[in-house]
């Protein structure tokens, strides 16, 4: 047990980075709640300098709620099915772990009927640039305040509109467009079994703040329920547009150590495909389970 000060700084434009803990110690009870409450109001936070063992990571996640094991397991680090790996490295052949995972906008397992509360990537090793500039960033948008920006004849049309994610279609369309490089196993049958498509809605209410989030995605999200499909289009296009707007992006670069942490209800991120092989990016990821939205 550490009793360490926690400070908080925030980033822009929206985010914060949590100094003087070290997550591979058993934070005492009030820092962890020092740190949770923070990272619920801002969405993203960033520990910088860690050096986590997958234990350590596991138990850090395990904090805030029982951590997931992805339907992906081909994906997992062997011996440890909650550590999802992130990396465009190869071995023997094939990817050690989904490469470019997230290279659209999105949040994290929202096509499954208890989405991820939160998501923690933590840098093992980054991509540079001939200059010794970081590749491969992370970027974040606020959905909460993204639901707050909207015209009132906006929020009021979407009120109770329920949005389709559907985790095999985008699947298929990673499959495609890294079909050269990183060739993508189909789902399986029961991986297919695991994630058929749900329904969520499209203003959700944040279980800590309370705040509303616009839960909508370019990547998962193809449809509203009972709408014809152009016409969901349509809104959801705009709906997308209307988030991405530009200004409100938190850019993550990344150093090794780094922890990340965001919340899969007010934000959205999307992973910087910069960078290709020789240059090799290592990430861990874990994740929490969340409550079905509401
Ligand atoms: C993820 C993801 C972004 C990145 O792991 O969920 O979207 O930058 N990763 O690797
Ligand atoms: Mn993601």
């Amino acid at each position: 047990m550490s009793c360490s000060v926690a400070e908080f700084a925030p980033l822009d434009p929206f985010g914060i980075e949590v100094r003087n803990v070290d997550l591979s110690t058993d934070l005492d009870e009030t820092t962890f709640e020092q740190v949770e409450g923070a990272f619920n109001r801002a969405g993203v936070a960033v520990f910088r300098n860690q050096d986590l063992s997958p234990e350590a990571q596991i138990a850090w996640t395990g904090r805030f709620g029982e951590v997931e094991r992805h339907v992906r397991q081909e994906y997992a680090l062997p011996g440890y099915p909650q550590i999802h790996v992130v990396s465009n490295i190869r071995k023997d052949g094939r990817s050690i772990g989904s490469a470019y995972a997230g290279d659209n906008w999105h949040s994290d397992l929202c096509f499954m009927r208890k989405p991820a509360r939160l998501s923690i990537l933590h840098a093992k090793e980054v991509p540079h640039d001939d200059q010794g500039r970081p590749l491969g960033g992370t970027l974040f948008v606020n959905t909460a305040d993204a639901y707050d920006r909207l015209d009132a004849g906006m929020k009021h049309r979407i009120a109770t509109l329920r949005g389709v994610h559907q985790y095999h279609r985008a699947q298929e369309i990673k499959q495609r467009q890294r079909e050269k490089d990183h060739p993508r196993a189909p789902l399986t049958t029961e991986q297919r079994a695991k994630t058929p498509d749900v329904s969520h809605p499209a203003v959700r209410t944040h279980p800590f703040t309370g705040r509303r989030c616009l839960y909508v995605n370019p990547t998962y999200t193809f449809g509203i329920v009972d709408w014809p499909e152009d016409e969901a289009r349509t809104l959801l296009d705009r709906l997308f547009s209307h988030t991405l707007e530009p200004g409100n992006v938190y850019c993550h670069q990344w150093q090794v150590g780094d922890v990340l942490m965001w919340d899969n209800c007010s934000t959205l991120h999307k992973a910087v495909s910069d960078y290709a092989a020789p240059r090799r990016r290592l990430m861990h990821r874990t994740t929490v389970i969340g409550d079905e939205p509401f």
